[in-house]
């Protein structure tokens, strides 16, 4: 235990210096891409969503929306590469996790990126960001950069604003009345608690495929997963009392040190591969080593201190609840001492989860807990590589055999020719 302890207290110091160096965040690392290229960087490493899948013959479109609060959220649409006057209806969403955004699915590039395979099998596809990431962070109203108050947000306000807005934007856009939703870990998440308050919208969607959702913490592993959350569970009151909100954004010196130390093919499997497998677990030969370095330039993508807290919280409970804002605070915003749990019994949506047994991030056990809450699960499905893990998901090169055939199998069932 006393070695765990040591450890966790080294994670915790590095926390504190990876969040301070969000404070001399651009001003000193004027790194711009022409820069990087010259330095090296893999070309895919510095490009956005419309360019890189561009890159690769993908048509894309970038829409913005609002969200009822204010937040300005950016939404792609790809279309597979065959598929001119053939898209099947309705739409379908893919949903990114914590401190990630849609550029995730383009990562593992045309043969393993979820976008890319989804869009090559002609559905409409509509792929996500929330707010506080690289694409989503600007508001109607306020400054992320001075404005305290766009931080004050965690995956309870992504669920209840973040998620509608997108599902309405989307039928709105098409003409469509009912969508088909694919969501990674908090895109699952963050669309329960959706389901849970505000039911209405749970209802324009067909289906929710939900790939390593994370709802409770539980049994979550990762001893450097829970030294983050944890840590900035401690630390928020501490963060916000030097003006910090921000956690990990793109562009910061932490991001940016990693990217740099990813870019080498020397250092990438080593370094990178390795950071990876420490926050999630091993499985030696999954993601390339091509897709880390590209990785890494891309995420990660920041959020609020808020949302790395609340999984903080999580982590020691055994309930999927709402942010925990203390007694007094509670009491004035819940009505209640305690944060009040989502009722997942009311959440009747078709739903279909895939989730690995080596994920040390959302846990095998978290994953049957909320199976035995839902009331209408149609198929669970534990991924049949037994090292399969939390990242696997979005960056396998092995994605396309693992998880892309049971994804359309379920969209084919919603979809119509
Ligand atoms: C992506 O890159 C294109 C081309 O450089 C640019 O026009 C567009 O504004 C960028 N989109 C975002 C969201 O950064
Ligand atoms: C839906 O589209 C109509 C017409 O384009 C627009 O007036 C309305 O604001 C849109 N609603 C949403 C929620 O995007
Ligand atoms: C959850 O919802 C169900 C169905 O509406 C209801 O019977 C149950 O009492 C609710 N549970 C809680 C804890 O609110």
């Amino acid at each position: 235990m006393a070695s765990t302890n040591n450890l966790k207290f080294y994670i915790f110091l590095a926390f504190v210096a990876i969040i301070l160096a969000n404070v001399l965040k651009s001003g000193l690392f004027p790194i711009n891409n022409d820069i990087k290229r010259t330095l090296g960087y893999p070309e895919n490493s510095l490009l956005n969503f419309t360019e890189l899948s561009g890159r690769y013959g993908y048509l894309s479109e970038e829409h913005t929306l609002v969200t009822e609060d204010g937040y300005i959220l950016t939404i792609f649409r790809i279309n597979g590469k065959q598929c001119a006057g053939k898209l099947k209806k309705p739409p379908v969403v893919l949903m990114h996790g914590l401190l990630l955004s849609s550029d995730l699915w383009l990562d593992a590039g045309p043969d393993a990126g979820l976008a890319y395979l989804i869009s090559d099998a002609c559905y409409d596809l509509w792929v996500g960001n929330q707010r506080g990431n690289y694409y989503s962070r600007r508001h109607v109203r306020l400054n992320p950069d001075k404005d305290e108050e766009f931080w004050q947000f965690s995956a309870d306000e992504i669920g209840l604003y973040d998620i509608p807005a997108t599902i309405d934007y989307v039928l709105n856009t098409t003409g469509e009345e009912k969508l088909n939703y694919i969501g990674y870990s908090q895109g699952a998440g963050t669309f329960l608690i959706m389901c849970s308050e505000r039911p209405g919208y749970c209802d324009k969607v067909n289906i929710l495929i939900a790939l390593a959702p994370a709802t409770r913490l539980t049994n979550t592993k990762s001893v450097l997963a829970q030294s983050i959350l944890g840590g900035a569970q401690q630390l928020e009151g501490l963060l916000a009392a030097i003006g910090i909100y921000e956690a990990l954004p793109k562009g910061a010196l932490n991001q940016e040190l990693l990217a740099f130390v990813c870019k080498f093919s020397a250092t990438s499997e080593f370094i990178c591969g390795n950071l990876i497998a420490t926050l999630d677990s091993s499985h030696p030969g999954s993601i390339s080593k091509e897709t880390i370095k590209i990785s890494f330039g891309h995420s990660p993508a920041g959020t609020s201190v808020r949302t790395l807290a609340r999984y903080g919280q999580a982590l020691s409970s055994d309930k999927f609840q709402k942010y925990d804002y203390g007694k007094p605070r509670n009491l004035d915003i819940y009505g209640e001492e305690k944060p009040p749990s989502y009722n997942l019994s009311t959440v009747t949506i078709p739903f279909v989860t895939l989730y690995g047994k080596n994920d040390n991030l959302v846990a095998t056990e978290d994953v049957l807990w909320l199976i035995k809450e839902l009331p209408n699960v149609l198929e669970a499905v534990e991924v049949a590589d037994p090292m399969w893990n939390h990242f696997d998901v979005p960056y396998s090169q092995f994605s396309k055999d693992l998880i892309f055939p049971k994804v359309n199998e379920y969209l084919q069932k919603y979809s119509i020719y």
